[in-house]
């Protein structure tokens, strides 16, 4: 079988991997891919936003399965284009992504299925929004651009001055463009954050799994939002009940949400969750599986990644089995000196085949130059992850790997999944 997969960072990476672990699979291209995926795979020089050369490319080569891993192209559509061209193809429509894609109409969806989430009120004009700010406690608003803005579209204002500018900048100074021409004011909540991922076909959820990312570029959460500097699951207060109660009282409600509302979902549904003292909450949702969490998903994934993919292409998710391991993994994310602000690229890596020796390594940001050498070209370069018996080993796992690689200016934060060591028996 071919399969094309679409994008370049560290999940797909991951999820290359995973694809050329599948004994049916006899060509594995990438688009564009990165210095990682091309060791899988060939990569085919076509950027994930050049829907119409995707498809004829498609259609040129004969690909049996095209999966579309990152939230762009999903959301403007490359799936529905994709499958009315007749190709198979892994990722939801561009109507199911709208979960993903407006946080107020994943908002309305939730509200309309009673399913548990922050209240929230959208607003479009600035002076009503930031009304209804003053009649709130200071500090117990999130402010959320509706559209995708690569992650960077909530604040969490401490002032209300900040929660005025906040409301300004996305709503009359246009910060994320046309995804904040609206917004979505929502209530603070607290508690520890989970992000639980599960292949979905229509009303068919299946197993789901549920693992921590590190958002913050600083150790202890501090500093700028980044795209993820590590993950690790199972997470410490992750138990049978919770996955019970997430499943029933989430993710099954929501898929059949989506089906009543004609916009049946197909691919890995991702809810970002916040274990509140009154329950598992929706902070949102998204419509593909996470960066980083991918890196330990795939290891994590016992079942084989084409015929998941395969089977909701061909809308029988029900006839496949979808087993994850629960043994602990932990990825640890080496950045560019000065990420997520601006940064050098085309700095020679090092140390990369003796990483391996400790786990597995995942590039992002990578490209070889002329003569084969391993260069950085972004913000997040590349990480290890690291399984063992205990959480403890597999974070000692990744860290011995990170330590083995080295280029100029690299950056890692040393506290990945360092809280769920207590408790450790190790
Ligand atoms: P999102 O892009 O929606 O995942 O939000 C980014 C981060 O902002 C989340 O991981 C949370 O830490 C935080 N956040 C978003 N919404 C809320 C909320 N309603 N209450 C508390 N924190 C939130
Ligand atoms: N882990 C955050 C994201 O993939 O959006």
């Amino acid at each position: 079988m071919k399969v094309l997969l679409i994008g370049s960072g560290g999940r797909e990476h991951a999820m290359a991997w995973k694809f050329a672990q599948s004994p049916k699979i006899t060509e594995l291209l990438i688009a564009p891919g990165n210095a990682g995926t091309a060791e899988v795979g060939t990569n085919v020089d076509i950027g994930v936003d050049d829907h119409a050369d995707i498809v004829e490319f498609a259609k040129n080569e004969k690909i049996d399965l095209v999966v579309v891993a990152p939230d762009q192209p999903i959301v403007d559509g490359l799936c529905d284009l994709l499958r009315q061209s007749g190709i198979t193809t892994f990722g939801p429509s561009a109507a199911a992504a709208r979960i993903e894609g407006s946080k107020i109409w994943s908002d309305d969806l939730m509200t309309k299925y009673a399913i548990p989430t922050a209240e929230s009120v959208a607003f479009s004009d600035s002076r009503l929004a930031m009304e209804y700010g003053r009649s709130k406690p200071t500090g117990s608003l999130v402010v959320k651009a509706d559209g995708l803005a690569a992650g960077k579209g909530v604040i969490l204002p401490e002032t209300d001055d900040d929660l005025d500018s906040a409301i300004i900048g996305m709503l009359d100074h246009g910060a994320f463009g046309k995804s904040s021409a609206s917004i979505l004011l929502a209530q603070r909540m607290t508690g520890p954050e989970a992000s639980v991922f599960a292949f979905v076909d229509g009303e068919h959820v299946s197993a789901e799994i549920a693992t921590c990312d590190y958002k913050r570029i600083g150790e202890g959460d501090v500093g700028l939002n980044t795209g993820g500097m590590g993950a690790y699951g199972p997470p410490e207060f992750w138990t049978e009940e919770l996955a019970y109660q997430v499943r029933t009282e989430i993710l099954e409600p929501t898929a059949k949400a989506l089906v009543n509302e004609n916009s049946s979902f197909s691919g890995v549904l991702y809810a970002g969750l916040m274990i509140t003292d009154s329950g598992p909450k929706v902070i949102e949702f998204n419509c593909r599986l996470g960066d980083p969490e991918t890196q330990i998903l795939m290891p994590m994934l016992e079942s084989d990644l084409l015929e998941i993919c395969l089977s909701i292409g061909e809308n029988r998710l029900d006839t496949q089995t979808v087993m994850w391991s629960d043994s602990p993994h932990t990825f640890v994310v080496a950045v560019s000196d000065g990420y997520p602000g601006s940064y050098d690229t085309g700095v020679e890596i090092t140390g990369v085949s003796e990483a391996a020796e400790h786990g597995v390594v995942f590039h992002a940001g990578t490209k070889t130059d002329d003569d084969e050498a391993l260069l950085t070209s972004g913000g997040r370069v590349l990480g290890v992850t690291g399984s063992g018996e205990t959480i403890s080993e597999s974070r000692n796992a990744a860290y011995s790997g990170i330590a083995m690689i080295s280029f100029a200016g690299m950056k890692f934060r040393r506290d990945i999944a360092e809280r769920a060591i207590q408790g450790d028996k190790d």
